[in-house]
């Protein structure tokens, strides 16, 4: 069962474009979010490069919500065009929500206003994933309306030990030039 209880917000938080001011308060806000304990992944995924390459290819696809100056979510999409095909899909790659400020319907209206921007450009599917332990994340695509959900498994293959054994390799090779 979902206890979770939705909570009022007393005033209105603005949705808006990210500006090159936003990239830090951002960036910090998603390391807060991703950690390594919630999900490796996108722990591993989230640095600072997430977001100024997609501020700087894409800045009108990427917004935050502000509250009283403060940055209390974001989300960062992109347009995939395909060469041969009339269709157009928006990619929503990052969502987050400052933990005081959710269950207060902020990611609904950062969600929605990607919307808006997505029809405006053309854009006849939307596309999202996330890892399927990520319940939160789950139930809010699903109420926004995202639906038949494939299966996406992710793996990982740890380069350590070949690391330290090409290190000793090229020492080797370093003494005998
Ligand atoms: C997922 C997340 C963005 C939702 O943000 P939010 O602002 O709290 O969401 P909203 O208040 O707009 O919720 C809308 C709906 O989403 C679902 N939902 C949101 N949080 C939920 C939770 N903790 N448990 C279950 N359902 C939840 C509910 O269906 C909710 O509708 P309701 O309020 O009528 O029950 C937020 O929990 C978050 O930042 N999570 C960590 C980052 C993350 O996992 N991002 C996605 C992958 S990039």
């Amino acid at each position: 069962m979902n206890n979770r209880k939705k909570k009022r917000s007393d005033h209105q938080v603005d949705i808006r474009c990210m500006t090159i001011d936003d990239i830090a308060p951002v960036f910090h806000l998603g390391e807060k979010l991703f950690t390594l304990e919630f999900s490796p992944n996108l722990y591993r995924t989230w640095d600072e490069y997430e977001v100024i390459t997609n501020f700087q290819n894409d800045q009108e696809f990427c917004f935050v919500a502000e509250d009283n100056d403060e940055i209390v979510g974001f989300l960062i999409s992109s347009i995939i065009a395909k060469r041969h095909s009339s269709w157009r899909y928006g990619y929503l790659i990052w969502l987050g929500v400052e933990p005081s400020h959710q269950s207060e319907g902020v990611a609904s209206r950062l969600f929605h206003h990607f919307r808006n921007v997505m029809i405006k450009n053309g854009v006849r599917m939307l596309l999202v994933d996330t890892e399927a332990d990520n319940v939160s994340a789950l139930q809010f695509f699903e109420k926004v309306g995202f639906e038949k959900p494939k299966k996406h498994i992710y793996l990982s293959l740890n380069l350590d030990s070949a690391q330290t054994l090409y290190k000793e390799k090229e020492k080797k090779r370093n003494c005998k030039e």
